[in-house]
Parts: structure tokens; C-alpha cells; sequence
């Protein structure tokens, strides 16, 4: 069964946001939240510099509450992300360990977090976008892979496994919509994972498009060749990004090629056995971290604003 789902903007995740915590102060966010989806993810607030700004301390509050939410809503929840170069705190990153200590970190953080959760969450991103894309491991920039080697991913997934043995354990990233070399070192990396029984279960695209770039047309025979690995695949984090006209309002013919990138998107997952989940990063484009991460482009979401719904929502309300 398919799950569409949404990232739950948890507030304090733009430097310059102008807003305060939609999920505890925008009644109609949550409402909105809470009628349209069945599936939920924390937007940052499961990222290390949230969740565990100091070393020996932990933040759950809204990680916790976001959970709770999802429990009572019925809804999935998909964990993200606990292997990653971006988004660790200060203490981490800039913090002098050595190898035995670096890696007792990693260990006791997935325990400690994929274990608070356990049997909650159905999916968890394990790693977080460990590829560059031009399919080389992100050895320098990746704090875990630099200082410990490329044998901590299956590490990762192996810790993730014991603390919580009934979640979904992902690899997940962008540009990996497509059949490229990013994704083909995801491909060939899940065979090496899968050959030595290393518990990794799904490959994920994150889906961050753009209509400036084209539609990956071969999104539907990417996920297909991993489902033939045996692993589920899903659409994580789509938004669908355009060049915003000087007036900032996207005109009509843009709203029309954003509708059917997301359509073709659903239709692709829809098409995969395996493809189980479906999440669009945020829904409305009031809280969209796009035009703070894109100079001059926005408009990604499949409200606007105001919550109105845009010829998006409507093209995948119809093609579920
Ligand atoms: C983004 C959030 O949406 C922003 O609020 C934050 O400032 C930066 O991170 N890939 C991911 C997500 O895996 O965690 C990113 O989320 C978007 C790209």
C-alpha cells in the first residue's frame, strides 16, 4: 500500500525564517497536515544538530511530539536521517576524537534514536546522500566516511537493525532520479550490501526536480532495477522547483509543468511493486525551504501560501 506523506516543518530550520514553528503555531498547518497525509517526516528536527546538540545531551521535544502526532493520526512516520555530511552540530564536526571514540558516537546515536522510536517509525534514512554526482563517496566532506572508511555505512545499517529490527532501513539521496553514475553507485553499492547480508532495505530519491531541468524520464526503469534487487523503493522528499516571474507569482504554464512532474513522479512509484511511500517536502509553499536554498526560484510545494491547492494537488489527488 502506498503512503503519501509530507515533511513537517518543525521550525528553526532557516537561518533567516521569518515565521515561528508552523507545527506549534499554525493550527491550519497542522490540520492540513493531519487530513491530506499518511505518512510523516521531520523536516530537521531528527538531524544530529537538532536532536543532539551536545555531546552528552539529547533534544527530543519535537522529534517526540511530531511521532506522537503521527500516532494519533494514523500516519507512517519516516525517520531522517542519521548518516549524513550536513546538519551535525559544532561539538561533532569541529570536536577532536579519535577513531574508537568517532565511532562509538555514531553507534550510541543510532541506538539511542532509532531505539527511542523503535517500532514506530517505518522507515529510517540511514544514510543521507553519501554519494557526489559523479558517484564517488563523499570522502572529505562526510565526517563518518572521511575519518573511518566506507565500511561504517553498512555499520550504520547493521546498528540501525539491532535497535529497531522492524523499520525500513533506506539509502537515500537527490539526483538519483534518473539512471546516472550517482545512481548507479547506489545500484552497485545495494548489490555489495545485499550480497554480504548487510540489513538494507530500500533505495530512495529524494526527488528534488525542477522544471528548468527536464523530467527524469527514466525515474519509472531506476526504481524498477532496485525492486529487482529486492529492495522497496520510495519518493522522499519531491518538490517540484521553477524560475519565479519578477513579480514572484508563478504564471499558469508553469503551475501546468509543475502538475505533471509530480504526476509523472506518482505514476512512476506507482508503477514499482515496492514503491510503498510517496512524500512531498513540505505542502505548502509558505514554508518551503526552496526559495531560501535557491536564489529566484520557489513555488515547489502543492499549495500556495495561502493553502490554496494548486493544479499540482490535484494531479496527484487524480492519479491516485
Ligand atoms: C533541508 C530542509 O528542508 C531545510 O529546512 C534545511 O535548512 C536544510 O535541509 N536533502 C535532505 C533534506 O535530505 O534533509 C534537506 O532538507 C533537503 C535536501
Amino acid at each position: 500500500d502506498l503512503v503519501i506523506g509530507t515533511a513537517i516543518a518543525g521550525g528553526g530550520h532557516h537561518a533567516d525564517q521569518d515565521y515561528p514553528d508552523p507545527f506549534t503555531s499554525d493550527k491550519k498547518y497542522r490540520k492540513t497536515a493531519e487530513r491530506q497525509f499518511s505518512s510523516v517526516t521531520a523536516e530537521n528536527q531528527m538531524k544530529w544538530e537538532y536532536i543532539h546538540p551536545e555531546r552528552d545531551s539529547y533534544n527530543f521535544d519535537t522529534a517526540d511530539a511530531i511521532v506522537d502526532f503521527a500516532e494519533r493520526n494514523g500516519q507512517d512516520v519516516r525517520g531522517h536521517a542519521l548518516l549524513w555530511h550536513s546538519q551535525n552540530p559544532d561539538w561533532l564536526e569541529e570536536g577532536d576524537f579519535s577513531d574508537e571514540e568517532l565511532r562509538a558516537i555514531l553507534r550510541d546515536h543510532i541506538t539511542t534514536v532509532v531505539g527511542r522510536y523503535a517500532g514506530r517509525i517505518e522507515q529510517w534514512d540511514v544514510a543521507n546522500e553519501i554519494f557526489d554526482d559523479d558517484g564517488n563517496l563523499r570522502t572529505e566532506e562526510n565526517i563518518w566516511i572521511r575519518e573511518l572508511g566506507p565500511e561504517i555505512i553498512a555499520d550504520a545499517f547493521r546498528w540501525a537493525h539491532e535497535a529497531d529490527p522492524s523499520a525500513e532501513l533506506f539509502l537515500n539521496d537527490y539526483n538519483v532520479e534518473g539512471i546516472n553514475a550517482k545512481s548507479d553507485a547506489y545500484y552497485e553499492l545495494s548489490r555489495d550490501l545485499l550480497a554480504r547480508e548487510v540489513p538494507l532495505h530500500g533505495f530512495a530519491p529524494q526527488g528534488h526536480l525542477s522544471i528548468e531541468y527536464g523530467f527524469p524520464g527514466d525515474l519509472e526503469d531506476n526504481l524498477s532495477r532496485f525492486d529487482e534487487l529486492g529492495l522497496a523503493t520510495a519518493i522522499t522528499e519531491i518538490d517540484v522547483r521553477m524560475e519565479l516571474p519578477e513579480d514572484g507569482r508563478p504564471t499558469e504554464a508553469q503551475l501546468e509543468q509543475q502538475a505533471d512532474y509530480y504526476q509523472q513522479a506518482l505514476r512512476a512509484c506507482l508503477s514499482v511493486d515496492g514503491c510503498d511511500s510517496f512524500t512531498i517536502w513540505g505542502f505548502t509553499d509558505k514554508y518551503s525551504w526552496v526559495p531560501h536554498t535557491f536564489e529566484g526560484e520557489g513555488a515547489a510545494t502543492v499549495m500556495n501560501d495561502d493553502f490554496v491547492r494548486k493544479p499540482s494537488f490535484f494531479s496527484l489527488l487524480s492519479t491516485l
